[in-house]
């Protein structure tokens, strides 16, 4: 099934909930449906919007945005400990980890109240508390707007990399995602390894998958601001990712500094949030926007902000990291 309308308010469709609009807007529940449309059309300028909720947009939108509305969630495989999953790309991401979690699966739980859709997630890899989106996922399928077919990578075909994929790179203005295919397990494989996550699920009795759960849905309500209240896209900006000759510069004139190594690299990640909030920027006020007062990585929209705004305050944001740190940080964000 598909609609097509044309004039959209992106208000509600973006989580930074700045008002812009876009020219025409697609729905779609299946490749088919994507064929039809791009074989008829052939828009010059497309983009997919998902739940909108890693993206900023700095004006009108003068093309078609493409978005999923399949919600499917369907048991593809079971061996008996592994279970393999197929779901939708239009699905919400948060309401497939409650699903896992009730299910008794393995392997999404420290994903929970991530704001995303399915298909969105393994675009920029989502991650969270240890663990990312392309640990679980298996294939992901998308159609193909060049050659307009539907199209199945395997879990190394998506090159999965600290939130970056194929999909950010050569797939980059082709591939619409359609649905994803996760791998779940029945055996317990608890990750907590990351902060306070072992302290949180101990607090409520051990590691089962409904406590691990509501440690990082509290540990994430306590940091992160609500985007239904505030308007924000999580993490605006990406942790940079250094030489070890760089950090170790750092960490002599600053021995309290966050640096996580990265697993067959000689490369450390520093933690963007840190950075930031030690140029004092965190709590910073401008008019219609500002820096998330417990997590120096989120700018948040204080009322009635466009996309120009927030710009505006990243760009000082990026600067004033720069000047003290020597250091550049990007957008995390996908800046239309
Ligand atoms: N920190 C500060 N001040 C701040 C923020 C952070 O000193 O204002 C320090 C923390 O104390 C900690 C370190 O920086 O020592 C890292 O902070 P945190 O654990 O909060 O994680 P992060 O690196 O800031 C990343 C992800 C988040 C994810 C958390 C938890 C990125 C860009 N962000 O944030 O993902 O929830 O780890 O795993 O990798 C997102 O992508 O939208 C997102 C929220």
């Amino acid at each position: 099934m598909k609609r097509i309308f044309n004039h959209v308010d992106l208000t509600d469709r973006n989580s930074f909930h700045v008002k812009q609009s876009a020219a025409t807007l697609v729905e779609f529940s299946s490749a088919d449906d994507l064929a039809d449309y791009f074989s008829s059309e052939r828009p010059s300028k497309w983009y997919v919007l998902g739940a909108g909720n890693n993206i900023l947009f700095t004006r009108d939108y003068d093309g078609v945005l493409i978005s999923p509305c399949g919600r499917e969630v369907s048991v593809i495989g079971d061996d008996g400990e592994r279970v393999v999953v197929r779901v939708d790309a239009g699905a919400d991401w948060d309401s497939l980890v409650e699903w896992s979690v009730k299910h008794d699966l393995w392997g999404l739980e420290n994903l929970s109240l991530i704001p995303s859709s399915v298909g969105a997630a393994p675009v920029q890899n989502i991650g969270a508390y240890g663990a990312e989106a392309g640990d679980t996922i298996i294939a992901v399928e998308y159609f193909d707007v060049r050659s307009l077919a539907a199209v199945r990578l395997s879990n190394e075909e998506c090159r999965f990399g600290y939130r970056d994929s194929i999909f950010k790179r050569e797939l980059r203005g082709r591939a619409v995602i359609t649905a994803v295919e996760f791998a779940l397990s029945r055996k317990p494989r608890p990750n907590l390894g990351y902060g306070d996550v072992a302290r949180e699920v101990e607090q409520r009795g051990g590691a089962t998958l409904a406590n691990i759960r509501e440690a990082i849905c509290s540990i994430r309500r306590h940091k992160l601001p609500d985007p239904a209240v505030t308007g924000n896209a999580g993490s605006f900006f990406k942790n940079p990712i250094v030489g070890r000759a760089v950090a170790e510069r750092l960490l002599a004139e600053y021995p309290d500094m966050p640096v996580y190594p990265i697993a067959g690299s000689d490369r450390v990640k520093l933690a963007a949030g840190w950075l930031i909030d030690r140029c004092g920027l965190k709590g910073y006020r401008a008019e219609r926007v500002g820096v998330h007062d417990r997590q120096a990585l989120v700018l948040v929209n204080l009322g009635g902000a466009t996309g120009g705004d927030v710009m505006a305050l990243a760009d000082m944001i990026c600067r004033r990291v720069e000047e003290r740190f020597g250091i550049r940080i990007e957008p995390e964000v996908n800046v239309i």
